[in-house]
């Protein structure tokens, strides 16, 4: 085509504007070789810690045609290997039925179909009728196979790639620059999982970028308008607002809308927590509801957010929930959501995050499975006992829904004889290019070509 120029291959190749090809998104071929190219080949969030509260639990991750059996095996050490029974194949730890993964506490794992049994390191440890093989079966090899295994953030990270790298290295800047928010201390207040009838990077790509908010969410710019960037960072990328004109950037995360900042900021709070459920915690509405009564009318808009996160601070402060201090510079530079190549976002803050997963359905490239999961800072043994909930499109919180209104159309448009690549905002969409980019280093194809 006559406005395609060079391939996208750095950093500074995504400063342009480009566009991305749909093969990674519709082609089933392309899917055959993800397995392969991909999800055998990067680290992987396959689970939160606290759903391996001790010695001997275990749960399981399933990605395409690979499931894996994390356990715990000590008070910290963790250890995965294939879930494959290594007598005739079946899959050892089955995943129940209407569930997201299998989960419990069990020390040894007993295959249904002839009984062969493993420990949790893996360990072949009872062959019925071993004898038979006439000392042919060899311990190293019935044992289970090894998958690479570490934990960061509070998640546990798993990689199929005997050969790969360390979890450090790879999770690199984005590790570093979400440390100080202490992840690993939030607990699930929420989460849910659906399946969606489009590619799991439609599903990402309706999460990765701010440019989407006015049209999908028109009811947010009631609260005022809130430009937002994206940045690549190697494997991985971030998003954040832009700071508003009278205000230092790393204040940019709060937005804070025209008018009476006492009262948008509770009109706000009150509608992000009632229609999304997302964002914020319980106290920050309380005290944002509050603002009227507790300040004085014309407060600076600066003056009532310092207020506003202070108290809500103290409050959790009080409570035994101490909110993790990040310097503004950092926060500034952390933005909003972490974009964890390749299937992973995290949307961090001090005291709440919102993180999304979306994982290929079969070999359908127009399926994927999507999760999202709310946490925060709990209160020592307060928080809930949560699990994977499978939850129809239609009963999600409704700003979210707006979100999963565009998605299976988009794919659909992607597969559409007419459709020419998608174009995407060089300065708000960069999450975008950057992920087909780093893709495309995997795949060896389908890189993001620059527009002349
Ligand atoms: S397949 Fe597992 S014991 Fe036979
Ligand atoms: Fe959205």
């Amino acid at each position: 085509m006559a406005d395609i120029g060079n391939i996208v291959e750095t950093a500074q190749d995504l400063e342009a504007p480009v566009t991305v090809g749909v093969e990674a998104y519709i082609s089933a071929d392309y899917v055959r070789l993800e397995r392969d190219r991909l999800w055998r080949k990067t680290w992987l969030q396959a689970g939160r810690l606290e759903d391996l509260p001790e010695v001997g639990s275990f749960i399981t991750f399933d990605i395409l045609d690979d499931s894996v059996l994390v356990t715990r095996t000590g008070e910290n050490e963790y250890s995965a290997h294939w879930n494959v029974c290594t007598h005739r194949g079946r899959r050892l730890v089955d995943t129940p039925k209407g569930k997201r993964n299998a989960r419990g506490l069990k020390k040894n794992f007993v295959c249904g179909f002839h009984g062969w049994t493993f420990s949790n390191k893996g360990t072949c440890t009872h062959v019925p009728e071993r004898e038979h093989w006439q000392g042919k079966l060899h311990d190293e090899d019935i044992n289970l196979g090894p998958v690479a295994c570490d934990t960061w953030g509070g998640w546990v990270w798993i990689n199929l790639d005997p050969d790969c790298g360390s979890l450090r290295d790879y999770l690199e800047p984005a590790a570093s620059m979400l440390d100080p928010y202490q992840l690993e201390n939030m607990r699930y207040r929420w989460r849910k999982f659906v399946v969606f009838d489009c590619n799991w990077k439609v599903a990402l790509e309706a999460f990765n970028e701010t440019y989407h908010v006015p049209s999908t969410h028109p009811e947010f710019m009631e609260f005022g308008d809130f430009p937002g960037w994206a940045r690549n960072h190697g494997l991985h990328s971030n998003i954040g607002y832009d700071a508003p004109k009278d205000m230092e950037e790393n204040a940019g995360k709060l937005r804070v809308g025209t008018g009476d900042a006492r009262v948008t900021t509770a009109q706000m709070q009150n509608y992000t927590w009632a229609a999304a459920n997302t964002n914020t915690t319980q106290t920050m509405v309380d005290v944002a509801n509050r603002l009227v009564d507790d300040l004085p009318e014309g407060t600076p808009n600066a003056e009532v957010l310092g207020y506003w996160i202070t108290r809500s601070k103290q409050i959790d402060a009080d409570n035994g929930v101490v909110w993790p201090e990040v310097p503004s510079s950092h926060t500034a530079q952390a933005g909003t959501a972490w974009q964890i190549f390749p299937n992973f976002q995290i949307g961090h803050a001090v005291n709440n995050m919102l993180c999304y997963m979306a994982r290929p359905y079969g070999d359908d490239p127009n399926k994927c499975y999507f999760e999202a999961a709310v946490f925060q800072l709990y209160p020592e043994g307060e928080a809930p006992e949560t699990d994977w909930e499978y939850v129809e499109p239609q009963d999600w919180p409704p700003v979210l829904q707006q979100d999963f209104d565009n998605m299976a159309a988009v794919q659909q448009g992607m597969k559409s004889g007419g459709f020419r690549g998608t174009r995407p905002n060089p300065y708000r969409e960069r999450a975008i290019p950057s992920l087909h980019m780093n893709l495309a280093k995997f795949m060896g194809m389908g890189a993001p070509r620059v527009l002349k």
